[in-house]
């Protein structure tokens, strides 16, 4: 984990009220794996004072990029950044998720659901480049909340979209895309990061499926590093029921450890 003062915002792409920030970082860059996540203070000043926490959307040794949405005055605050502008994050914070070993098979689900879709870039670059072969399953509510289907295109990964509204791609929930996929065929593992609604449903459709899943939990954080118990999950242990702090065991928990609310 580093802290990294004077991180420099190199570009901003937007779509609405989402973002894509690509930041020279070479400290949190060089470390980074897939799942993992950044604070990021949103403010010079104090208001707010606590820092917002981000997945890594894509890192190399140069840096980072961030993939978020308006949802409130931190992310409001941080999508007024412009290139030239400095950011303070620590960073690469949590577990990531864990890569399919060669020998249980090579495709790979990746389930993503609105702005949640923000870490499965990182981790479908990183599959491709281990040799699997990643499927993005990429879910909005209309055309205009899957923005970065083209993203994934032009790195060569195959994506399949749902709209709620039918507007683009499969009509329907992005659960039921997975679900009826999971019919015809069976990765080594799914991998998915999105609303709850939408993580609790998969994790029921991938244990029915019989497939190995993992999940990335949200939770408002207020320090991301294991100091204020902010962040607390309930999770199935070889030792019964407990609690673990997202930010320190997580993000990134298996399907059957999660004990859904
Ligand atoms: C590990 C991790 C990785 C994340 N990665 C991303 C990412 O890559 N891209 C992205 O857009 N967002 C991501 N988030 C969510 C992001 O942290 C929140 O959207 C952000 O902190 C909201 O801050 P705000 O000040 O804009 O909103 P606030 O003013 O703090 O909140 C606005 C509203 O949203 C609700 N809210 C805020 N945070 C959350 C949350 N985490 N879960 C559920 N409801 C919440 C609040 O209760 C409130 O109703 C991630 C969260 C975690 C824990
Ligand atoms: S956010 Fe403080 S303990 Fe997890």
């Amino acid at each position: 984990m580093t802290i990294e003062r004077d991180a420099r915002l190199r570009e901003v792409q937007s779509w609405g009220s989402f973002f894509r920030f690509g930041i020279d970082a070479p400290a949190v860059g060089k470390d980074a794996r897939p799942g993992q996540f950044v604070m990021v203070k949103v403010s010079d000043g104090t208001a707010p004072l606590l820092r917002r926490p981000l997945g890594i959307h894509d890192a190399d040794a140069g840096g980072f990029d961030l993939f978020f949405s308006i949802v409130g005055r931190g992310t409001e605050a941080l999508s007024r950044k412009a290139p030239g502008d400095r950011l303070d994050v620590i960073g690469a914070l949590g577990k990531g998720f864990t890569m399919p070993a060669p020998a249980e098979g090579k495709t790979a689900y990746l389930v993503g659901g609105g702005r949640g879709i923000a870490p499965l870039y990182f981790l479908a670059r990183e599959l491709a480049r281990a040799g699997a072969r990643p499927i993005v399953f990429y879910g909005g509510r209309t055309r205009d909340e899957i923005p970065i289907r083209d993203r994934f295109e032009r790195a060569g990964i195959e994506v399949r979209c749902s709209t709620d509204d039918g507007s683009f791609g499969f009509a329907g929930f992005v659960t039921a895309l997975v679900d009826q996929e999971l019919i015809k065929s069976r990765p080594a593992k799914v991998y998915a990061c999105g609303p709850d609604r939408m993580m609790k449903a998969l994790a029921g459709i991938t244990a029915r499926h019989a497939v190995p899943a993992e999940f990335s939990l949200e939770s408002i954080m207020g320090c991301g590093i294991g100091a204020c118990w902010g962040c607390v999950q309930r999770i199935r242990n070889e030792s019964g029921d407990g609690w673990v702090k997202i930010c320190e065991e997580g993000p990134v928990f298996p399907g059957e450890r999660i004990l859904w609310p």
